[in-house]
């Protein structure tokens, strides 16, 4: 068991870290944020605080001194900011995660190649002519997304026929491309998972997540297991873990096809907001499982004692949390952050549905 009173760093300074700074200080733990911008939800809050670029290696450095261990909280940051942090203490879960992570052609050879995971087809796309060649091969509509930096379905194109390559190209081209055939899936899902220091792997039931313009909407869980594809899933999760050799909370994407197959879409090395239903659902949450696994305590529970509906407030929805605070078993968490922009994520509510 750690003492308390060790500093956990985290990277980044968003929603995401500031529920890992709450999840640390109940735990005893003191935190420190780094993040290029001032005043953000998690820094905040926390004990700690530096603002500087991820590629100030001196800032990095100091950083890294003061923490007894160090995590982040998005998959964009640069590498070589966790390599510096690495040369001075220990960082979970590590580059590999986060490099595999950052590429989805990386990502997608991975999980085919090293995790025997199910994926879609899908091939690295330079031209015009290989994008109509892969749609030959695999059949429309198939889907470009820019290698790097896409979250919330932004950076990616559904193209439907071959007359629609030009125009995809015209918006996405000038960057690495991948195309990915179609997953005509009945439905999607998630399984988030903790994989502790000595390989020990907890995983929370399965997720349903039903998204709205491209962004997580809900998420219910437990969902209604109808095909019996939990204990596979579970099984895929297992092995994905265990081939990165993973430490902390990951988020993996799933998609459900009719007939109980199963495709894993993606895999987020960091605590997951189809996760934020584990802080009402009684059993140990997703924060705090990620605090327990990077700093060498036991994994808690992940059975939950009630049913929950989480549901993202997105952009002025947020005016709305005083009146959902007012519903029974609502629960309302707010990120506390500046400015309301459509399209950001500004909090979630968790509704419990039934105490099991
Ligand atoms: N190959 C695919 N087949 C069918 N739907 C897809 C495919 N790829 C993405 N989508 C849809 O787009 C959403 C966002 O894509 P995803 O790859 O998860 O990117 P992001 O990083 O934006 O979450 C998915 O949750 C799914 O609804
Ligand atoms: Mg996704």
């Amino acid at each position: 068991m750690t003492k308390p009173g060790i500093t956990i760093g985290v990277f980044g300074g968003g929603q995401l870290g500031r529920m890992l700074v709450q999840a640390a200080r109940k735990l005893g733990f003191k935190t420190h944020i780094f993040d290029p911008f001032d005043d953000t939800p998690a820094g905040r809050i926390a004990d700690k605080q530096t603002i500087s670029p991820y590629e100030d290696m001196q800032a990095v450095t100091n950083f890294a001194k003061t923490c007894d261990v160090v995590t982040y909280e998005f998959e964009n940051i640069p590498v070589i900011a966790v390599e510096q942090a690495a040369r001075f203490t220990a960082v979970y879960p590590d580059k590999f995660a986060l490099q595999t992570s950052h590429d989805r052609l990386i990502e997608k050879t991975f999980l085919r190649d090293k995790a025997g995971a199910p994926v879609v087809g899908f091939a690295p796309i330079e031209t015009m002519n290989s994008l109509s060649g892969f749609m030959k091969k695999y059949g429309a509509p198939v889907i470009l997304k820019t290698r790097r930096f896409g979250y919330d379905g932004k950076g990616q194109i559904k193209v439907d026929t071959p007359r629609d390559v030009k125009a995809a190209f015209a918006r996405l081209g000038g960057t690495d491309l991948i195309a990915e055939s179609f997953a005509p899936f009945v439905r999607e899902f998630s399984i988030v998972a903790a994989r502790g220091r000595e390989g020990e792997i907890s995983c929370y039931p399965l997720t349903e997540n039903v998204h709205k313009d491209h962004r997580l909407h809900t998420s219910i869980a437990p969902a209604d297991d109808r095909q019996n594809i939990g204990d596979k899933a579970h099984a895929i999760t297992h092995r994905i873990l265990n081939a990165l050799n993973y430490v902390g909370v990951m988020g993996v994407e799933f998609f459900e096809l009719e007939g109980g197959g199963l495709i894993v879409n993606e895999i987020a090395p960091r605590v997951h907001n189809s996760g934020h239903w584990t802080q009402d659902a009684g059993c140990t949450d997703q924060f705090e499982q990620h605090i327990r696994a990077i700093t060498g305590m036991e994994l808690g529970g992940v059975v939950p004692k009630r049913s929950v509906k989480m549901t993202n407030l997105i952009g002025d929805e947020i005016l709305q949390a005083d009146a959902l605070a007012k519903k029974p078993n609502s629960y309302v968490h707010n990120y506390d952050k500046r400015d309301i922009k459509p399209g950001r994520k500004m909090g979630h509510v968790n509704e419990v549905l039934e105490e099991k």
